[in-house]
């Protein structure tokens, strides 16, 4: 299947990134579609823990890696990932940015600060890399992209053009300070030495791999709940991380994608603010986070920790058309006597609905139902295949695939690469 994409089921920190270095090493391209920064991959290879921001996963394997035109590139970040990569022995010389993909500037960072201390209690919680703001200047079509950094005539007049509205706000709303044009335009002229070399035409490399047969893997950061038009909105990113923003994001047709391969937990983390009706009460959400490690790769942020919700899962193979599903972390499972699943949603009125609802105040009153199904309380990671999983263990990813009709086709059973069974 040569145009695979893989997204998040769920809110977030599926485990994607190493699922999408499984896969990598059978692609041919690895492509960033959309978000940027605000995303943080965490590969294990060998003894070695990479924690990706800015990059596809795909670098870690030296494969060629698009930074789609959907993404947005806060150059600092990406030079800095690219700089540490080579010095430990990556090959990072297959690295190809969009031109029409967005900069981050330090007005957007500076904003999305100020903009959740101002929100206070209403905060979105947003990861204050800039996403947000440098998404809506796109959208205000005042957006600053990665190929203006090529002229520095052009770019020294886009951000003067841009300080001049920027600071007024940060300087007059936030009562923070503006930034110096020349201080900008200086250290935005220097990131442009690096993005010279690695800017391309992204659409077409793509659209030639395909066409040549190749196998390209789609990679979507952040999830399914956080997309900005189908996820529980306003507690989302600023951008389209389901699998049809592949291809707007990279500038393909939709007819192009093969497969589209889901990342669940076994259970639900969110980060951030919002509805989370499957989330753990008592002691078990704590002793969930602490076997999971659910603590943000980029923030260093506390994850909510939740059971299993197969409400939100079968909204995620609809808005995406799931072909199949990857299971990660079913081992941290494996010390809990029972678990809760979330098979369907009570609503206000006391009606169950096995559908996400639509209306934002029916999902923040929904209440799961729960079915309750035997854990296994033995170690998982010794697994070489699924058939040498606990009976419990199986019947637990036997469950998720006849609810949700889709089969899973991958199960985490460890953090390595080897803790993948197919
Ligand atoms: P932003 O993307 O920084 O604007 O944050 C918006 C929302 O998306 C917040 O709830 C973040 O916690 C969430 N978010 C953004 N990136 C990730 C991610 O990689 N994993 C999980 N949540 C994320």
């Amino acid at each position: 299947m040569p145009a695979t994409v893989v997204v998040g089921a769920q809110w977030g920190d599926e485990g994607k990134g190493k699922i999408v270095d499984l896969l990598a090493q059978h692609s041919d391209v690895v492509c960033r579609y959309q978000g940027g920064p605000n995303a943080g991959h965490t590969i294990v290879v060998g003894d070695e823990t990479f924690k990706i921001r800015a990059a596809p996963s795909g670098v870690i394997s030296g494969k060629v890696s698009v930074i789609g035109a959907g993404c947005v590139v806060d150059p600092e970040v990406l030079i800095d990932e690219l700089d540490e990569l080579d010095a430990r022995g990556i090959d990072t010389s297959k690295v190809v940015v969009s031109g029409n993909a967005h900069l981050i500037m330090p007005w957007h960072i500076a904003i999305d600060q100020a903009s959740e201390r101002r929100l206070g209690k209403l905060q979105i919680g947003t990861t204050r890399r800039g996403i947000g703001p440098c998404y809506a200047d796109k959208a205000s079509r005042i957006g600053i992209r990665v190929q203006d950094v090529l002229d520095p005539k052009i770019l020294r007049q886009k951000i003067e053009v841009a300080l001049a509205e920027k600071n007024v706000w940060l300087e007059r709303v936030y009562e923070v300070e503006g930034f110096d044009l020349d201080e900008v335009a200086t250290r935005y002229e220097g990131y442009a030495r690096t993005l010279r070399q690695i800017v391309g035409d992204t659409s077409l490399l793509v659209d030639e791999a395909l066409t040549a047969g190749k196998d390209v893997l789609f990679e979507g950061a952040q999830a399914t709940l956080l997309d900005l038009d189908h996820g529980t909105y306003p507690f989302v990113t600023s951008s389209n991380p389901i699998a049809s923003g592949a291809a707007t994001g990279i500038g393909i047709g939709p007819t192009r994608i093969d497969r589209v391969l889901g990342v669940a937990k076994a259970y639900v983390t969110r980060v951030g603010e919002g509805p989370f009706p499957s989330e753990i009460e008592g002691s078990n959400q704590e002793r969930l986070r602490n076997l999971g490690g659910e603590f943000g790769t980029v923030t260093g942020r506390s994850r909510r920790c939740g059971w299993l919700d197969l409400v939100a899962l079968r909204y995620a193979v609809r808005v995406n058309g799931l072909t199949s599903l990857a299971l990660t972390k079913l081992d941290v499972l494996s010390d809990f006597d029972e678990l809760p699943v979330c098979v369907a949603y009570r609503l206000r009125d006391g009606s169950q609905t096995p559908h996400f609802p639509a209306h934002q105040s029916d999902f923040h009153h929904a209440t799961p139902v729960w079915e309750t199904l035997a854990g296994w309380r033995e170690a998982i990671d010794g697994a070489a295949s699924r058939m040498e999983l606990p009976e419990p263990a199986r019947r637990y990813v036997e469950f998720v695939e006849r609810e949700l009709k889709v089969p899973v086709e991958l199960v985490g059973v460890g953090a390595g690469r080897q803790h993948v069974l197919a």
